[in-house]
This record gives C-alpha cells, sequence and structure tokens, in this order.
C-alpha cells in the first residue's frame, strides 16, 4: 500500500471509530414528563455468556429498561475485575442499542453487588458501589451518591398518568441470612430468621421508603430484586426476614400508597405470584429472570401464591399501561426469547388500592 493510501486508510480508520464510539456511547435521557406505556425489566445476566435477550426486550419497544439485579456477575472483592466485568457488559451491541432507545434505571442483587448470597458483611460494599454508580452514568450531585446503598426512586409522567419506580437495595444493609444444616428439595439453602434485629433494608433505606410511598403516584413499580410473595422456597426471599416482611406490607397499608406493583428477578425462573389482601388491596409480583441463565429445566418449587409460571426457560418481563383514566389496566408479562408471551396478566389500576369500607347507616 503507497503512503497516500496508507494515510487515507487511517483516516477512514479513524473517523470510523469515532463514529462506532460515538453511537455505543449514545444514551436516551430519562425524561420525567413522558407519559409511559411500555416498561420492560429483567434481570440476571451473565456477561460471560451469549446475550440473545436484547433484541426480545427491544421488540417490547420500551419506553424504560428496569436493571432488576444481577445485572452482571462480578463474583470478585477485586474492583478492577468489576469494572472490566462492566465492560463486558457495555461492550455488547445489543445494550448500546437499548441505551440508545430508551432510559436504563437500575438496582442490583448479590452477585453484581458482591458475592453469591452476601450482605452487609461484604467488605468491598462502597467499591461496588462507586463502580455501580459510575456505571449507570449516576451524577456526582445525586443523592445516591450520598447515602449508603444504591436505593432510588423516580416519578415520572403527568398527573393522572404518573409511574413512581422505586429501586429498593436488598443487599448493602442486609443482615445474616439463616442457614438449614442441608439443602431442601427444591435446592435452596436457607430458613426464616427467628432475630428480632435483623433487618433488610436498613432503618435508613426505611425511612426513605416510607417518604417515597407517600409521593403521589398512579401506579408504583417497586423493584426488589428479591421476591416478596413467593416465600415457601429455600432460597432468598423476604420471607427469610419475616418481621421485614410485615413491615413492608404494613407500611404500603399505613402510606395508603395505591398502584403498588412488586417486580423481582434472582431466581433464574419467572413466575407471577399473589399475596391477595398484601397492601389492603391484592398485591402482585411479577419476577423475570433470567435473561441468560435460567434453570432450562423444572425443578420441585413450590409457591402457592403463584397466578403464573414457573417458566424455567431464559425470558425478559414487560409492564404495560393502558391510560384510560378511572379504567385505566396494567398488563404484567414476561416473554420467551422468541418475544413468545409466557405470562400474561392484566390488572385494572382501580384494583390497586385502599377501598373505604361503606359506612353502615
Ligand atoms: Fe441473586
Amino acid at each position: 500500500m503507497d503512503a497516500h493510501r496508507q494515510a487515507h486508510g487511517w483516516r477512514l480508520a479513524t473517523a470510523l471509530s469515532a463514529v462506532v464510539l460515538a453511537v455505543s456511547a449514545a444514551r436516551a435521557d430519562l425524561d420525567t414528563n413522558a407519559v409511559l406505556t411500555r416498561i420492560a425489566f429483567g434481570s440476571c445476566a451473565n456477561q460471560g455468556f451469549a446475550q440473545d435477550f436484547w433484541d426480545p426486550i427491544l421488540a417490547t419497544r420500551p419506553q424504560l429498561f428496569i436493571f432488576a439485579g444481577d445485572n452482571i456477575y462480578s463474583d470478585t472483592y477485586d474492583l478492577a475485575k468489576m469494572r472490566a466485568k462492566y465492560a463486558q457488559l457495555a461492550a455488547e451491541p445489543g445494550f448500546q442499542r437499548l441505551r440508545a432507545a430508551c432510559p436504563i434505571l437500575a438496582t442490583w442483587d448479590d452477585h453484581d453487588y458482591g458475592l453469591n448470597d452476601s450482605g452487609a458483611e461484604f467488605k468491598e460494599r462502597e467499591g461496588s458501589r462507586a463502580v455501580f454508580l459510575d456505571f449507570f452514568d449516576v451524577p456526582a450531585s445525586s443523592p445516591r451518591r450520598q447515602h449508603g446503598g444504591i436505593y432510588d426512586a423516580v416519578v415520572i409522567g403527568p398527573p393522572g398518568r404518573r409511574v413512581q419506580v422505586i429501586l429498593l437495595d436488598t443487599r448493602y444493609f442486609r443482615g445474616p441470612l439463616v442457614k438449614l444444616p442441608e439443602r431442601a428439595p427444591d435446592g435452596g439453602r436457607y430458613t426464616p430468621s427467628a432475630d428480632p434485629k435483623v433487618t433488610l433494608l436498613g432503618d435508613e433505606q426505611w425511612a426513605w421508603l416510607e417518604t417515597q410511598l407517600r409521593q403521589p403516584a398512579e401506579l408504583r413499580l417497586l423493584v426488589s430484586s428479591i421476591q416478596v410473595a413467593s416465600i415457601e422456597h429455600h432460597w432468598e426471599h423476604w420471607g427469610n426476614f419475616p418481621r421485614e416482611r410485615a413491615r413492608l406490607l404494613r407500611l404500603i397499608r399505613k402510606t395508603r400508597a395505591k398502584g403498588v406493583i412488586i417486580l423481582s428477578g434472582d431466581r433464574h425462573q419467572a413466575e407471577l405470584s399473589l399475596i391477595p389482601e398484601g397492601a389492603g388491596y391484592p398485591l402482585y409480583d411479577l419476577t423475570s429472570s433470567g435473561m441468560n441463565n435460567a434453570r432450562g429445566h423444572v425443578v420441585d418449587d413450590p409457591n402457592s401464591r403463584r397466578l403464573a409460571g414457573p417458566f424455567f426457560y431464559n425470558n425478559v418481563g414487560a409492564v404495560r399501561v393502558n391510560w384510560r383514566g378511572a379504567d385505566s389496566e396494567v398488563t404484567l408479562e414476561v416473554r420467551d426469547l422468541q418475544s413468545r408471551p409466557v405470562i400474561q396478566q392484566r390488572v385494572p389500576l382501580s384494583a390497586l388500592q385502599l377501598t373505604l369500607k361503606p359506612s353502615t347507616p
């Protein structure tokens, strides 16, 4: 190649890489005035496995995507290795397309926070917090940079069509789990803690959550990496902290927060569960997990609160809202990676609020 053609080639390559960089760095901003009708979510995405779930997510035409935890599998105390694993996610073309297409909100679970099933004892939790907040572009001015953990909330939409997304942190403050002497038939190893002082959210996050539940909103997506409704299996769930679980249900009733729906992950399977009077009204818990590491085989998994599922193969979650005033309706959905709905439940928004008992004459 002559010098002229070589120089031309370099200029072309430099220009092309600048374009690629610009495309890969493109980020859709969160517009808090937007009327949300299509939200997608998912959990449990191993950055080392094929990530063929981005197209099915994009096929839902999401206006918002929520990472519900185990967004990568870092499982390390080494923060450089953790950053490198996030960089693997950042390099995924599908992730880059999603990031350009819609804003992304995120909380974490054990494997991106620290180690398998870890809680407050994880000694690199501060470093891990910084890595997480950097990766998800949380600005230096955000309250998230000031308080412990990574919990956060945002209200999106005009009055009458407001969606509040509450991202709980179920790791940073969480006390010890209690282990069974041996694994249960479902493969899990935990049993409810009898310790009256053990916490899941921690005092500071509890106080914050109460103020959030008092914010006006028509629909609230309460994102908890671990399940709230399904508590009969022996893996991680809120039932391992019975007082904390009762406190959550009590708090939703006390604040009279309407429109609460739980989105959860962690389980490597999908299902929809229901606590009939959980919040003074039916409390749905839609679990979507994993995006690329679902079990792939049937397991014995007790859950008397299950309405739909379980689905043991790779999946993504979606929440659609049909805003029609008093007749507004939410559709809770899980899709397989061929975009076929495997779970679909329509819920009138009017059913998700405390009903005043008629006064007796
Ligand atoms: Fe997990």
